[in-house]
Formats: structure tokens, sequence, C-alpha cells
């Protein structure tokens, strides 16, 4: 069964069992500010899962674009990808442990659907702790389904919890459903507890019964869901019996592109680690690229990794032998491989092939000439070694940093480089050093550094502030149901999605964009004060992401008019912002509509 079929014989599955067959949505989340990228197929349910009323009803499947930036360092073996096709179904307060686990059971194991052997299949459940019982109801169901006791392996929160997706919100216990990658059939005391490295994951079913609070308790959900994840290229391969999800079809063709391009054989297992690197992150950037967003490589946030992925192909490139430009060989590639079920790749395929050959161009450039920079480092090291008999294994975090500004290498890159060599790399030096050049605050740029660099330009910075006005502007003007539900901004715009039942008329427009205006002129300063989650709901401070914050948080006070939890950054005092001017205001889904506004170079008159 090709991956193809796969997908539309879940769906077809599902689409039986009652369930409606809701779009993918982007891999760029649009309304949450604590992650990069979509990671799962729950991620743009979460309003749902907290109870908000879906309009396609409780029971949802789906096929997801997700990207797991975190697995970057698990791609070249078998099984990991960081951009990956989710199969996901939900329940959405309606059926619960019980059919959930049987509706897996059956699609894997009945002949009528996927027919996979069950003495092939080993499952694992959630072992309990303080924060919730062992969960001996998902254990029970899988030993009525047939599924032995020593298949059963319960294992602690690291293992069978999911969730939250941010800091914060629905999670709960999971079970976890494994193939046997072994030959034959496994030994009666193998499963994924005591022999992980013979199983592989393929499907997981979380029970959401909780909510993660910022103290980091846990607190029932008042509605019980069920939420769900296929892996959609290790299912192909087992369906397949292939080895490695890189066998299958959905990366096949890419693998022999490459070898075209570069002379190189994937067989030479010396080279693999590259022939995966380069398909998986291009599939990945192609995808991103392809996206309706316009997203395009920069030094902050997801612009940051998608730099990476493009950054990283080109040097793989290079080291299988590719010494022209290739990105966009093989993202026609992949596009002709995805393009029946993705068919917005088709769309954006002039963009996304002219970016790629941009970025691509762009790296070029610099990339030997900062390799050479690297071997000089290097040898620097070896050569203070002879002189002293003192080894130093370090490649200070100035010159990570010389060979990001100066040779665009990500951090990461040098690190990867470092390596290889059995060096490291300084990355805390690395970060001051970045920091001291955006003059960034440290506690922004710590926030974010992991999945890219937070755009502390003052563009946006003002941009942030005039968010905050708009926003409380909006509720004097349409009242208080007018809460945020999300917000996007940019160099040259802000976004914002709030709660509004009906199109808002020129004169309410004008009335926000007046009240804004008067703030900005009236000069409020903008203060910021640390407290606690607590603290701030009494202060009565307007927060919308408020359940995904830390236990301590940043309330902006903008003089009498507004106080909001935030991440910041701001302007000192709101003259800064200078003149403020609604765009657009239009709907943005269901009771929801979205306003996009600029700063002028003026105040209005
Ligand atoms: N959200 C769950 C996962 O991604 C299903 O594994």
């Amino acid at each position: 069964m090709t991956a193809s079929e796969l997908k539309s014989t879940y769906l077809s599955f599902f689409k039986s069992k009652g369930h409606a067959i809701i779009k993918s949505a982007s891999l760029l989340p649009e309304n949450d500010p604590t992650v990069l990228f979509t990671t799962a197929g729950m991620h743009p349910l979460v309003p749902y899962l907290m109870g908000e009323k879906h309009p396609m009803g409780n029971r949802l499947a789906d096929v997801q674009k997700c990207i797991r930036t975190q697995d970057i360092d698990d791609v070249g073996d078998n099984s990991h990808t960081t951009f990956f096709e989710m199969l996901g179904n939900w329940s959405l307060g309606d059926y619960f442990k019980e059919d959930a686990i049987r509706f897996s059971h059956e699609f894997l194991t009945s002949k009528e659907w996927l027919g996979i052997d069950p003495k092939k299949l080993a499952v694992t459940v959630f072992a309990g702790d303080a924060d919730a019982p062992f969960d001996d109801e998902a254990k029970r169901v899988w030993l009525s389904l047939g599924i032995p006791e020593h298949k059963i392996a319960p294992l602690p929160k690291s293992d069978n919890w999911w969730g939250p997706a941010g800091l914060t919100g629905p999670c709960g216990p999971d079970t976890e459903m494994f193939y046997w990658l072994g030959d034959g059939y496994p030994p009666e005391s193998s499963n994924p507890g005591n022999d992980k490295k013979n199983w592989m994951e393929i499907w997981n079913d979380v029970f959401m019964q909780y909510n993660k609070n910022a103290d980091g308790t846990f607190t029932p959900l008042a509605q019980k869901n069920v939420d769900t994840g296929l892996g959609v290229e290790r299912v192909a391969c087992l369906l397949q019996g292939k080895k490695s999800v890189y066998d299958t079809e959905l990366f096949q063709p890419i693998i022999r592109e490459i070898e075209r391009l570069s002379g190189a054989s994937y067989s030479d297992t010396s080279k693999q680690t590259s022939f995966r690197v380069i398909a998986d992150h291009l599939r990945a950037a192609t995808f991103i690229l392809g996206d309706d967003r316009g997203l395009t490589p920069s030094n902050v946030d997801a612009g940051y990794i998608l730099r990476r992925y493009i950054r990283r192909s080109v040097r793989h490139g290079r080291l299988l032998g590719i010494n022209e430009p290739f990105c966009q060989v093989i993202a026609s590639c992949i596009i002709d491989i995805m393009q029946m079920d993705w068919p917005e790749l088709l769309a954006h395929k002039a963009f996304i092939l002219d970016e790629l050959n941009k970025e691509e161009e762009r790296f070029s450039n610099t990339l030997a000439q900062g390799l050479k920079e690297f071997e000089k480092l290097v040898n620097g090291l070896e050569i203070a070694f002879q002189k002293s008999g003192k080894r130093i294994t370090v490649i200070s975090g100035k010159n990570a940093f010389k060979l990001y500004d100066t040779y665009g290498f990500p951090l990461e890159m040098t690190e990867e480089l470092a390596k290889e060599r059995g060096l490291t790399v300084d990355t805390a030096e690395f970060k001051t050093a970045y920091e001291k050049h955006q003059e960034l605050s440290r506690q922004g740029a710590d926030a974010k550094f992991k999945g890219g660099l937070i755009d502390h330009s003052e563009e946006t910075t003002r941009l942030h502030t005039a968010t905050h006005l708009l926003h409380k502007a909006l509720k004097i003007v349409l009242g208080d149901h007018a809460n945020q539900k999300g917000s996007n901004i940019t160099a040259e715009r802000l976004r914002f999605d709030f709660t509004h039942g009906a199109k808002m008329s020129e004169d309410e427009v004008k009335r926000v964009e007046q009240i804004v205006n008067e703030q900005i002129a009236r000069g409020l300063d903008v203060v910021m004060q640390e407290m606690s989650f607590d603290e701030a709901k009494a202060a009565n401070a307007t927060g919308l992401f408020e359940s995904k914050y830390g236990e301590r948080v940043k309330v902006f006070t903008i003089g009498d008019f507004s106080k909001e939890i935030c991440g910041g950054p701001h302007v000192k005092n709101t003259r800064e912002l200078v003149g403020f001017k609604i765009q657009k205001e239009e709907s943005s889904s269901a009771g929801v509509r979205r306003i996009r506004a600029v700063l002028t170079p003026a105040a209005p008159k």
C-alpha cells in the first residue's frame, strides 16, 4: 500500500465510524506564540479540546502536516524525519478509552483495513505516578482484544504521557502502539519497555483528560477527549516490508535524484546520513515555503529554522560532491511526489523554487570561505596544544559568532562541524556575542533561543505595544467579549484576531482607531512588572494565552489605559508609535474577526 492509499484508507475508516474529515491546518501556527511549527494534529484543535464547539462535530479525523524541529539530530536513522504527515482522529467529549483503542486495533489488524499481523504488535500504557493513576482501563481493553499481557508495557510519564503542545494546556496519559522491526516474530519476553530498539512506534492514542496549569499541577478537564496520531511514513514503511522510511516511495525518487546529481551511492553507508538529511530537510523546506504564508528564510523564529534546513542541506550536498546549485532540482522532485495530496505545493511551485535558489546562492557564496575559516580555527587549537601541551576542545562563542555573522553559518551548523572533529562550541558565549550585536535583552533571546531568535526590532516592538492598545480599544467599543484569539506581527504590520459575532461597522472601526491614536497622543508610559500569575489575575491583567505562561509572568501596564500579561517586547512610551491605522477588518473564522493595522509616520490630523 502506498502512503497515499494509506491516507485515504485511514480517512475512509474513520468516516465509517462517524468522523467528519477536516482539512490540515497550516504548518505555521497562527494563534500560538509558544511554538514555531505545528507539531501534531491536535495543535490546531486546542480550543476544541478545551471545550469550544467544533463546527464539524465531536468526531474528527484528518491528515496534518507537522514539523518537529527537535528531531533534527535523529535524522539519519531509519525512522526519524523532521517533516512528517500525521493521521489523527479525535473525540471531543464523545467516545473515550475503550472505543479509541478498539478503533485503532480494528484499523491496524482487520483484514478489511490494514491487516497487520497482531503478533507483530505490542503496546505501552501509562504506569501511573503522583499526578495520575496507572491506566488500568487501557490495559484491560488491550487484553480484551487479545494483546497478551507480556506485550503490554507500563511506562512512566516520560514515555506514556502526551502534551501539552506548549507549556500548559490539555494533556493526558497515552497508549502507544509499536511494530516489531526484527526478523520473524518477536520473542515472547520482548516488548517496547525492555527492548526499545527492536520496536518502532507507529500510533499514539492520547486520553486528554487533564489540563496542565502554569504552576505545573494537573486538573481534570471537564471534557474528556481522545487525540491520536499515526505516522504516515512509518506505517507506509512497515506495510511495504521496508526497513527504513527512506526506502518508501515518499523518499526513493529523491534519493535517486541526489545520486544522479552527486555521483555518490546511497548504498555507501558512510554517506547515507547526508542523503537522508538532504531528503528530509528539503522536504521540510519545500512544505514551509509552500504553506500559503509566504514565509522566507531569515534570522528569526520559523524563518531561521527554514534557513537552517536549507543551509544544512547545501553543506551535506557538498559533502556528497554536489558543487552546483541543486536545491531546486530536489524540490521539484519532492513537489512531483507530493502534489496530488498537497496541491498548495504546485500552486506555490515558482515561489518555492525561487526562494530555495536565492537562499542556496546566498549561502554558497560564503560556505567555502567559512569552511576555510573553520579549518583555521581547528588548526589554531592544534597549534596551541603543541605549544602548551594543553588540549582545548571548545570553539569559542566569539569565533562561532564570527562564522554566523560573516559567513552565515547557523550556530547549529558550527556545532555539527565541531562535533565531527570531537570539539564543542561555547554556545553561552555565542549567545552573549549575539545579544550584544543585536542589543537584545538576554531574557528575550533565552526565551526562544532553541527554536530560533526572537525578533526585537524597533518596528515589531512598536507594533506589539499597538496591539495592546488595539485590544483594549476593541473592548471599549465592542464590549468585553472582544477577546484576543491570536496575533501575528511582522516588521510591516500587525494582525489581530478577536471574538466578535458581526462585521464591525465603519463607525466602530473609526472609533477604535481614534481611541488608539488618542492613547498614542497622550504619551502614556509603558511599565513592565514581573509577578506571579495569580497576582496578575488579581490586578485584572488581561491575558489571552494565560494558561501557557510559566509561574512568573510579565505584566505591561500602559498608563491608566491597559494592563496585559505578555512576553514583550514593548516601547517605553506610547508616543513612540506616532500614528495608527486599521487597514482591513474581515472575518477570520466563525465568530472571530481579524484586523490588519499599521503604524503611520505621522499622527492623524
Ligand atoms: N498528539 C499525539 C502525538 O503527537 C497524538 O503523539
